[in-house]
């Protein structure tokens, strides 16, 4: 049972997504209004009365590396080698390491665009240049991988390819045509890709498949780079996972042992312990609540905002909205912002981002309903009033 949604105002504390001006809507970060799952929470307040808040013990992390392993296998049919899952503190964390140790230190790193921001931006932090391959949209909405501009890419250096599957801020799971392509590619330039699947508790369908469970040669040049954070909501706890399926991958990270594994938080194992073995059916329950969100907003938007348009995701809690054929400011997130609705602003995911905005469903019906309402009354007020 998924529990009520959850005024994150009304407390002494605020959560980031509404840390905002009184009055605005917090639909741009990707955290929900829903809480955790009671396995969760139970399992918080018995270690926090029993004064567990030290640093992360060895067996604790054995313990949610081989609960992470367990729930690849149960939820995806993914058997996965408990030893070959690392934690680290955060899924960006576990991305750039992964590009530091795995890849050669002068060559770039490839990201599809539109992208998860912090995407365009944490591959400089290890030195690495970006380069971006935008996407190509079809009529329907739908994105599809740029290879091209992926293989142009990779012919002039770049040994990563950053994949987001599923995908944010788009919202799509990629066809397995261009997964395979993908593949190829990755073969023929000796690259990695580095499989970001932070949101894959969070598919409708079709089903998640993991990037290195495709075959045994995907595997091999694949860090797949997960956490509970998104599917239990719990990003604040700073705990996420790598698993290496590839053999030399594997031992190439030993070399960072026991940092990073140790440094993320006792409380965020604890966590991933309890929503990767205990919860799946609060999971189960989310999805059906947020599958009607969803819905609810895709049969909405259209109708009550005038030139608004998006493609129903396949997965995450994050509407990808094309607001290209609305005038004025309500163009971009600036004017959604002004008129009482922080979203997050297309252009921040790198090329073909413009244009757009990424709006999170993860709360009430009626808070979704109270923001859609609000742009087109702003709308309605004409230009001049933008
Ligand atoms: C695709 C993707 N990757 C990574 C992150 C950040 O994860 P973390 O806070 O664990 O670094 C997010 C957060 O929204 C995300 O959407």
């Amino acid at each position: 049972m998924v529990t009520a949604t959850i005024d994150m105002r009304a407390s002494d504390w605020v959560t980031r997504k509404w840390d905002q001006p009184e009055g605005i809507i917090g639909a741009h970060i990707a955290e929900s209004d829903f809480g955790t799952s009671p396995a969760i929470g139970r399992a918080l307040h018995r270690a926090v009365d029993a004064g567990f808040l030290t640093y992360l013990p060895e067996r604790l992390a054995a313990q949610a590396e081989s609960a992470c392993a367990g729930f690849q296998d149960r939820r995806y049919g993914w058997s996965v080698d408990p030893a070959s899952v690392r934690l680290v503190p955060d899924v960006m964390t576990g991305i750039t390491l992964a590009i530091a140790i795995l890849t050669p230190e002068d060559s770039s790193v490839v990201v599809p665009t539109p992208a998860y921001p912090y995407f365009l931006t944490a591959p400089a932090q290890v030195g690495r240049r970006v380069v971006t391959a935008p996407m190509n949209r079809a009529a329907d909405g739908r994105w599809s991988l740029g290879l091209e501009a992926i293989r142009v890419a990779l012919a002039d250096g770049a040994r990563t390819i950053v994949l987001c599957n599923p995908h944010n801020p788009l919202g799509q799971i990629h066809s397995d045509a261009e997964l395979d392509a993908l593949l190829l590619l990755a073969e023929e330039f000796d690259a990695l890709i580095v499989s970001d699947e932070i949101h894959a508790p969070i598919s409708f369908g079709p089903r998640h498949v993991p990037f290195a469970h495709r075959s045994a040669a995907a595997a091999k040049r694949t860090v797949t780079v997960t956490a509970a954070s998104k599917g239990w909501n719990v990003p604040g706890l700073k705990s996420a996972q790598v698993i290496l399926s590839g053999e030399a991958h594997a031992s190439t990270w030993t070399r960072l042992d026991p940092v990073p594994r140790q440094s993320g938080s006792i409380l965020g194992a604890i966590a991933a312990v309890e929503a990767y073995r205990h919860s799946d059916d609060w999971l189960d329950g989310l999805l059906v609540r947020l599958r009607r969100h969803r819905d609810h907003l895709a049969d909405r938007l259209p109708r009550v905002i005038d030139g608004a348009r998006m493609r129903t995701p396949d997965a995450t809690y994050l509407a990808w909205i094309d607001v290209r054929r609305m005038t004025g400011a309500l163009d971009s997130a600036v004017g959604w912002r002004d008129a009482g609705v922080a979203v997050l602003d297309g252009r921040q995911c790198g090329p073909g981002g413009e244009g757009h905005v990424r709006f999170n469903f993860a709360t009430s019906l009626e808070m979704i309903d109270t923001a859609l309402n609000r742009i087109a009354e702003r709308r309605a007020l004409g230009p001049a009033h933008y």
